[in-house]
């Protein structure tokens, strides 16, 4: 039996500019209405020119770390999950190290795409559950504007950034968290990707050219494989915790898309007021949306003592993941 752990505080931070759906009208060939009737989405955040992932990163883990009552220089490792960190060397995670002065942390980047927070919480509780560190920073910071083309109506609509945290550790207080669920399927990669920037195909005035640093995606195929995860996963949370999807007091999703949402809730015959959704306006914030959801549920009260709540996410690789906490 390993040490049990807990989550100690949650916090976020989203910049300050924002794209509104007129501004895609004035962008692409699109509409409020389309928008609005596909996704749901009405406004994203955006960083400003001069502004970076980091930034986010930092001051999400600085809010959480404040909720949490945990000084920087408690934290034994800090996770950043990510696919946009400010360059590829350093990780984000040594950036906010030293931002945040966290003098005695171990510091990582986690890629797993939209399913990186999970995959960053189900990490750092292992370290905690081992006995191998107290405390963990768990940071999910994604930048999507600046891997974003905005000459592709039918992603750039979908995209926005903004950061979450979460502090894992043991002892007394804070709320339990497990069942961690991590499941991949590399099979199919260009369903979702990034074809240039990395070790494969390098950055040069070619791939510039051919817009190949831009996000490319199959959008319904990507559709179709989020609602069958979505599904299985809070299924598979539910049962394991013995109990039906109905019982459920909160689910908070990746926040993908308000139809993804809407068919799982339909298929599970669950109530729209048991899944908590802002994406309307944040849109998709990869890595980063269940975190700035759990962090916003919690600021506004729709998590209570004695509350099942289930994360659930999924995305590119393609990855899907889930955890539960005990309120
Ligand atoms: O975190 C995982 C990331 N992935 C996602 O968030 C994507 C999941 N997929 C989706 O959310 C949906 O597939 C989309 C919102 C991307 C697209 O919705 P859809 O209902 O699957 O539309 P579609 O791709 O089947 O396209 C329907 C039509 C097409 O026109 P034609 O071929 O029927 O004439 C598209 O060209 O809608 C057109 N379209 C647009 N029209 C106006 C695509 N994007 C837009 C747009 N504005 N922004």
């Amino acid at each position: 039996m390993g040490t049990a752990v807990k989550l100690l505080g949650t916090g976020s931070f989203v910049p300050e500019r924002v794209l509104t759906n007129a501004d895609f009208e004035r962008m692409v060939d699109t509409s409020d209405e389309w928008i609005m009737s596909r996704t749901g989405i009405r406004e994203r955040h955006v960083l400003s020119d001069g502004e970076k992932n980091s930034d986010m990163a930092v001051q999400a883990g600085y809010n959480a770390l404040q909720a949490a009552h945990i000084a920087p220089e408690d934290v034994d490792h800090i996770i950043v999950c990510t696919f946009t960190p400010d360059m590829l060397v350093p990780n984000c995670a040594c950036v906010v190290q030293s931002r945040l002065d966290a003098v005695n942390a171990g510091a990582v980047d986690i890629n797993a795409a939209c399913t990186g927070f999970i995959s960053g919480l189900t990490h750092g509780a292992a370290l905690v559950g081992s006995g191998q560190a107290r405390r963990v920073l768990v940071i999910a910071s994604e930048v999507l504007s600046r891997v974003t083309d905005y000459q592709d109506r039918g992603t750039c609509v979908l995209f926005g950034d903004g950061a979450g945290a979460a502090v894992l550790g043991s002892g007394d207080g804070g709320h339990a968290i497990g069942d961690f669920f991590l499941r991949a399927d590399g099979s199919n990669p260009e369903a979702l990707w990034i074809p240039a920037g990395g070790s494969n195909l390098p950055a040069s005035a070619n791939t510039v050219a051919e817009r190949l640093h831009f996000i490319k995606m199959n959008g319904r195929e990507v559709f179709k494989f989020a609602v069958t995860r979505m599904i299985e996963l809070i299924e598979g949370a539910a049962e394991r915790a013995g109990i039906k999807p109905g019982d459920i007091d909160l689910v908070v999703p990746h926040q993908v898309n308000q139809r993804i949402i809407q068919a799982a809730v339909e298929r599970l015959g669950m109530r729209e007021e048991q899944f908590y959704c802002n994406l309307e306006w944040y849109g998709n914030t990869s890595a980063a949306s269940a975190a700035i959801a759990l962090d916003e549920a919690v600021r506004k009260g729709r998590v209570k003592a004695g509350n099942t709540v289930v994360l659930v996410a999924f995305g590119g690789g393609f990855t899907w993941g889930s955890t539960t906490i005990k309120w």
